[in-house]
């Protein structure tokens, strides 16, 4: 498997667990359209649903601070504001380029999630 999920990824809670799974999964999925040669149409629009899907998870997430993390907060909201703009740029880039990603590119990806889940492991655990 190009992106498994691991155990280490477990925040505890439940929802943003299977949410932060489903982004997980969907990053394997432009893995295999990659893999299999899909169209640059079919590999552009898994991106634009896990863009559109890392909306929605980040709003729910940010909804879980206690008031008196609102600085916490506002630190993080920064960094998903920071990971939009890559995947945007990518995403324009790669529409631009009309010949599909490049491994790299789809490696980038993963391994951005696969920081902002590690990073909330440590982040939500402490509440
Ligand atoms: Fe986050
Ligand atoms: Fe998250």
């Amino acid at each position: 498997m190009f992106a498994p999920w691991q155990e280490s990824y477990a925040t505890g809670n439940p929802v943003l667990d299977t949410q932060h799974r489903k982004l997980i999964d969907m990053v394997e999925d432009l893995h295999r359209a990659f893999e299999l040669g899909k169209s640059p149409e079919t590999q552009l629009a898994i991106l634009e649903e896990f863009i559109s899907y890392l909306d929605i998870h980040e709003n729910f997430e940010l909804q879980l601070y206690p008031p008196q993390r609102t600085e916490q907060r506002t630190q993080h909201q920064m960094e998903h504001e920071k990971m939009h703009g890559l995947f945007h740029d990518l995403l324009k880039r790669t529409q631009q380029g009309g010949t599909g990603f490049h491994l790299q590119d789809i490696e980038d990806i993963r391994d951005i999630l696969v920081d902002h889940i590690c990073t909330e492991v440590t982040e939500f655990t402490t509440f």
